[in-house]
């Protein structure tokens, strides 16, 4: 399996498109509420907006998209909205999943999925099985989801396995264990909805992520929107702790090498 360096550890090479896009997918419940519907019809249409960024996602050549659907803490919503947005995503497993694999799309569910329903985790394990050589774009859905869960986690399986380490701890022991140890961190998340706040998202991996908040609602959130938040991206400078001149430095040599290569 591929082994990604943490961006506190060593600096990542940075690409114009950004490899890995992290979202959450935050105002389904205003953008229904503004039209008068009840909570669940923006939920719905939020679900239709995930399809089409997956979709636009894929054709700009992003390798990893991470979706935030539900968290560790939603469960404190009413006890219908939960049990709708449980129905909803049950229905998503079993009509999305196939026309992703047909895609070439790479399907993972991060999060405690224990507390779910059974029928809901089947279906999770066999999309995972399905779309698991699946090399397009691997999309992650965070469902029960907190970065403090995910730490904790991570840091309980660490020391069942490897006891002796306790003592003298480093990051990347820690990494492996995460929930997302299969992807490079986000050098995008973008939370829709106006609040800028993390939400106990991925706390560990968003540690020099580039933070791009936008008012825009989820349900009205599309590729022009996505194409929006990547050429924001495009425009910052990641220093990951170095100077502005090291930087334009490093880009420098970088560009030469190419002209050598190139003739
Ligand atoms: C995000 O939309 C979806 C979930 C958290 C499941 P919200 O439901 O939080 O929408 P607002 O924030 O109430 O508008
Ligand atoms: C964050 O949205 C979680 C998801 C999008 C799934 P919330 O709407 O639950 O976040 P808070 O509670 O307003 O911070
Ligand atoms: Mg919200």
């Amino acid at each position: 399996m591929k082994k990604f360096v943490s961006s506190t550890q060593s600096v990542p090479d940075s690409s114009a498109v950004p490899r890995h896009v992290a979202i959450i997918m935050d105002g389904n419940g205003r953008w229904a509420r503004s039209r008068l519907l009840p909570r669940i019809a923006g939920h719905k249409r939020g679900g239709e907006a995930v399809r089409a960024i997956v979709r636009a996602a894929a054709e700009r050549g992003i390798e990893y998209l991470t979706v935030f659907a539900f968290s560790s803490e939603n469960w404190r919503r009413p006890a219908e909205e939960v049990s709708l947005l449980m129905q909803l995503f049950l229905n998503a497993l079993q009509q999305e999943v196939r026309e992703l694999h047909e895609n070439g799309i790479r399907f993972r569910v991060v999060g405690d999925v224990s507390r779910f329903d059974r029928k809901i985790v089947e279906l999770i394990e066999a999309g995972e099985q399905l779309t698991a050589s699946n090399q397009r774009l691997t999309l992650t859905i965070a469902a029960n989801y907190g970065g403090r869960w995910d730490v904790v986690q991570a840091m309980q399986r660490l020391l069942a396995e490897q006891p002796q380490r306790a003592a003298e701890l480093a990051e990347a022991d820690l990494a492996p264990y995460l929930s997302m140890h299969y992807a490079p961190e986000p050098d995008l998340f973008i939370r829709t909805g106006g609040e800028q706040r993390i939400s106990n998202f991925l706390l560990w991996q968003l540690a020099y992520s580039e933070l791009y908040f936008t008012d825009t609602l989820w349900p009205d959130f599309d590729a022009r929107a996505l194409d929006v938040a990547i050429q924001w991206y495009q425009q910052r400078e990641r220093r990951f702790g170095r100077t502005s001149e090291q930087v334009a430095e490093q880009r420098g040599r970088a560009k030469a090498s190419k002209t050598v290569v190139g003739g």
